[in-house]
């Protein structure tokens, strides 16, 4: 038995599907149900349902042995966890991005305010490109931020660019690619090492 904690939201659905050409399988309840531990049907597996950005901590502290997550998230935890496979899903960039027309460029002396949900990664970035920032840590709906004067920019991941051009915005610059990932507990994969090699062997053919 071992136990695979998955991100409830935008990552569900291509996880259990991913899952289930892995011959996983889970009754048709876990879509719908506010249930967050599921039993897979054959019995050998048990489904943890938790919000994205804590999947990394459940697997490094070993409460999953296993889980899928976006590279966006890891980057952002600095989980000490094993990566073993890109799954292949989930792909989006995080970026740069500010509001159409808006004209600061970096080297202007002042502070940049950046609204995130991913205040290391966005720190990171303009540490390494000498940039002052304040940072405004957010939980959602980013975009927002800069259209009510709460910040110059924003630190957030794009997918598909509906929201920046619902919103009137435009990628100033792009931080990184990232893309959904199996994340392994160091300890497991020592003590559970015959299933979970077996696990990722599947899920690299099925991916
Ligand atoms: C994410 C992200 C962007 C949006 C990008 O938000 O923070 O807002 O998706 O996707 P797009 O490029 O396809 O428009 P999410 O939907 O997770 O909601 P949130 O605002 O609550 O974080």
């Amino acid at each position: 038995m071992f136990v695979v904690a998955l991100a409830k939201g935008r990552f569900l659905a291509p996880s259990l599907d991913l899952l289930a050409r892995a011959g996983i399988l889970f009754e048709e309840e876990l879509r719908e149900s506010r249930r967050l531990i599921f039993q897979s049907c054959d019995g050998t597996c048990r489904v943890i349902l938790v919000k994205p950005i804590d999947v990394p901590t459940y697997v490094e502290y070993g409460a999953a042995d296993v889980g899928i997550a976006g590279r966006d998230v890891l980057l952002e935890s600095r989980a000490d966890v094993l990566q073993p496979l890109d799954l292949g899903f989930g792909q989006c960039r995080i970026v740069v991005a500010a509001r159409d027309g808006e004209s600061r460029v970096d080297t202007d002396p002042t502070i940049v305010r950046v609204a995130t949900k991913y205040p290391r990664i966005a720190l990171s970035y303009f540490n390494s490109r000498g940039t002052p920032v304040e940072l405004i840590s957010l939980s959602g709906s980013i975009e927002l931020a800069p259209l009510v004067g709460l910040a110059d920019r924003i630190v957030d991941l794009v997918e598909t660019g509906q929201t920046l051009r619902d919103n009137g915005m435009r990628v100033v610059d792009v931080i990184t690619e990232s893309s959904a990932r199996l994340l392994v507990n160091r300890a497991s994969y020592q003590t559970k090492r015959e299933d979970l090699v077996r696990l990722i062997e599947t899920l690299e053919v099925v991916r």
